[in-house]
């Protein structure tokens, strides 16, 4: 496709990029085939250049992959620049989709665990928008959207515990308070919370027998696929969605109706 005037006149940062199954790679897919340019993300240093590398063969959009960790200020400062460096156009959309998740019951959940945790989903999603805020505030636009979970509203999911469940809790009242923070600069802030999603997540914790019965027991009788989740980050960027702010944007097939 051709790099389009309008939305291609920005730059979508997307955390998490780097897992070829996973959502931030879908997303980044996404904001590429709707004429975003791309910054793709991640810890995994060789993940992310075969993201970006991915990327530019499927499309013609601008694109940097950058082996980024959310949890450390310095590297997400160097992002920043390298992303301005890279004569990339201003970044209107931050997608944070990096994630860990712990199975880990509540007695057996050290510190350091926890501490993990919470840095990697919570502190990683406050660390990317302190550091890409202020640009957008210039420029007057910009969409920022927080990757949650339903096991944040529901009291934990299938294989994501109370470190993870108070992580994209947190994830939630952060995108609210900053949304209200936000509202006068003309920036959205929202949070995305699916359900079960297939992606390798799980991997080592659970088998095709054990997704199959996940899948089952979703109202709409399958998992969300990573595509579903990237439509809804991108529309969520978009001039669309201009007057929703502070949502919590559920999409589980029906798995949880608040
Ligand atoms: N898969 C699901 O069922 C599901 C459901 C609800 C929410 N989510 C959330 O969606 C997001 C993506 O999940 P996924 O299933 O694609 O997971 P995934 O494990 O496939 O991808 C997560 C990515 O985050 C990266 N990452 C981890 N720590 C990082 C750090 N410190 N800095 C930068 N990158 C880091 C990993 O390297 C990986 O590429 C996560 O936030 C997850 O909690 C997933």
């Amino acid at each position: 496709m051709s790099y389009q005037t309008g939305v291609g006149q920005r730059t979508a940062v997307v955390t998490g990029a780097a897992a070829p199954r996973g959502i931030g790679y879908a997303t980044a897919r996404r904001y590429a085939r709707e004429g975003w340019a791309v910054a793709l993300l991640d810890i995994d240093q060789n993940g992310i250049a075969a993201s970006n590398q991915r990327l530019r063969d499927e499309s013609d959009v601008p694109s940097i992959g950058l082996a980024v960790d959310v949890t450390d200020p310095d590297s997400i400062k160097r992002a920043v620049a390298e992303i301005a460096e890279a004569g990339l156009p201003p970044v209107g959309a931050v997608a944070n989709i990096a994630g860990l998740a712990s199975p880990v019951p509540f007695l057996d959940v050290d510190l350091a665990l926890w501490q993990k945790v919470l840095d990697v989903n919570l502190t990683g999603t406050f660390l990317m928008c302190q550091a890409f805020l202020p640009q957008m505030i210039d420029n007057r636009y910009g969409r920022i959207v927080n990757m949650s979970s339903v096991s944040a509203q529901q009291g934990g999911g299938v294989f994501s515990k109370t470190p993870y469940s108070a992580a994209k809790a947190g994830i939630l009242g952060l995108t609210r308070s900053l949304a209200r923070e936000m509202a006068e600069h003309g920036i959205t802030v929202n949070a995305v919370s699916p359900g079960v999603v297939a992606t390798d997540i799980r991997a080592g914790a659970t088998d095709e027998e054990n997704e199959a019965r996940l899948a089952a027991a979703v109202p709409l009788k399958r998992q969300a696929t990573v595509d579903d989740i990237a439509a809804l980050f991108v529309w969520l960027s978009s001039e669309d969605s201009s007057y929703i702010t502070g949502g919590t944007h559920n999409i589980n097939g029906g798995s949880y109706i608040a």
